[in-house]
């Protein structure tokens, strides 16, 4: 064969393996194959050389190559173009991803889903309630009356300001706020749980904020006993603090529960021998407790001879710094990222 023909040949395959990703290459294709000094033209130009005989095979094949050459530069175009519409022109699809950083749980939150999710386990749902509360339901239905002495022991934040056509209005002290609501609504039983954010009046430390989390429970049914409490309670310290763990009922006094006990488990930190925790008592007090007071059931339309209740009431931040190793209660509400990132892995 010629071996002008031979050279179409080749170059037709050359054709046929070019890949173009970008303009510039496409271009570069163009300015190679099809471009004024290009081997299209060039190889045209030698038409004279032809022997006569061959020439009109030559012409053909020339034409061939020519239109091969331009239809692959239409597509390469055409990729390129579609590309730039779906990604914009400024895209560089080969530059490594911006990377994804976790967010995290806000450990307060990680510590009340615990404490939330044991009792929901044993059948308790999840109540809310207003953190702009009345004087009623902060402190009159729970039978602490206005010269009570616990409305020093809870320093309050009053606010000064009328609304609803009355001005005792406060920031609630406790989440017990949430228990009377749900008790005046009157659909018995009551098997309820109340997470939130409560504030009280006190010097701001390391071990003391003037706004901290509580998880109060209530359940109030018939013929619901102390024994009731104990158990609930016994067995919600063993899911959260392990099965070791002892504990201890204290009495105690809480104008709403009649009796009122503290609750202490052993030292989940020493076992019960004596650490800086437990103040080398080998106890730590975990939650205030009771059977609902017999007037705090009345103050809510409910029958005290048919109906028993017991309520509990503990902090979050305070199982929170002792099982994470916090050391200062403050970091909580400062949001300071270097100590957000570290409970990342949590779930
Ligand atoms: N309301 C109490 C407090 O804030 C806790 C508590 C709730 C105690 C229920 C006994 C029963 O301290």
């Amino acid at each position: 064969m010629d071996p002008l023909l031979q050279n179409i040949e080749t170059y037709k395959k050359e054709i046929e393996s070019f890949i173009a990703g970008d303009a510039r290459s496409a271009e570069e294709f163009r300015i190679k194959y099809l471009g004024t000094k290009g081997i299209v033209k060039s190889l045209m130009g030698e038409m004279k050389n032809i022997p006569a005989d061959n020439r009109k095979e030559f012409g053909r094949l020339m034409n061939d190559l020519k239109i091969f050459a331009e239809t692959k530069y239409e597509s390469f175009r055409e990729t390129i173009s579609s590309q730039h519409q779906f990604a914009g022109d400024q895209m560089d699809f080969s530059l490594p991803g911006d990377p994804a950083t976790p967010g995290s749980r806000h450990p307060i939150t990680l510590m009340r889903n615990r404490i939330v999710s044991i009792f929901q386990r044993l059948g308790f749902s999840v109540a809310d309630g207003p953190e702009i509360e009345d004087d009623w339901h902060n402190f009159t239905a729970l039978n602490i009356s206005e010269n009570h002495p616990a409305r020093d022991m809870q320093d309050t934040f009053y606010i000064q300001h009328q609304m609803e056509g009355h001005t005792d209005w406060l920031l609630r002290t406790h989440t017990s706020n949430v228990q009377i609501r749900e008790m005046e609504k009157g659909k018995l039983p009551i098997r309820i749980i109340c997470p939130g954010r409560v504030y009280r009046n006190e010097t701001i430390s390391a071990r003391s904020h003037c706004f901290f989390h509580q998880v109060e429970g209530l359940y109030v049914d018939e013929h619901v006993s102390f024994a009731d409490l104990k158990q609930t309670l016994y067995f919600f310290a063993q899911e959260m603090y392990g099965k070791e763990i002892k504990p201890r009922f204290r009495p105690s006094y809480f104008p709403f529960t009649e009796p009122s006990a503290e609750m202490d488990i052993t030292c989940f930190i020493c076992g019960g021998k004596g650490c800086r925790i437990c103040k080398q008592t080998g106890w730590v007090e975990i939650l205030g407790c009771g059977m609902v007071h017999p007037k705090v059931l009345e103050n809510c339309g409910i029958d005290s001879n048919k109906y028993t209740g017991f309520a509990f009431g503990m902090g979050v931040e305070r199982p929170a710094m002792l099982l994470y190793g916090v050391n200062d209660i403050r970091l909580f509400s400062e949001n300071d990222v270097r100590f957000l990132k570290q409970f990342t892995s949590m779930a």
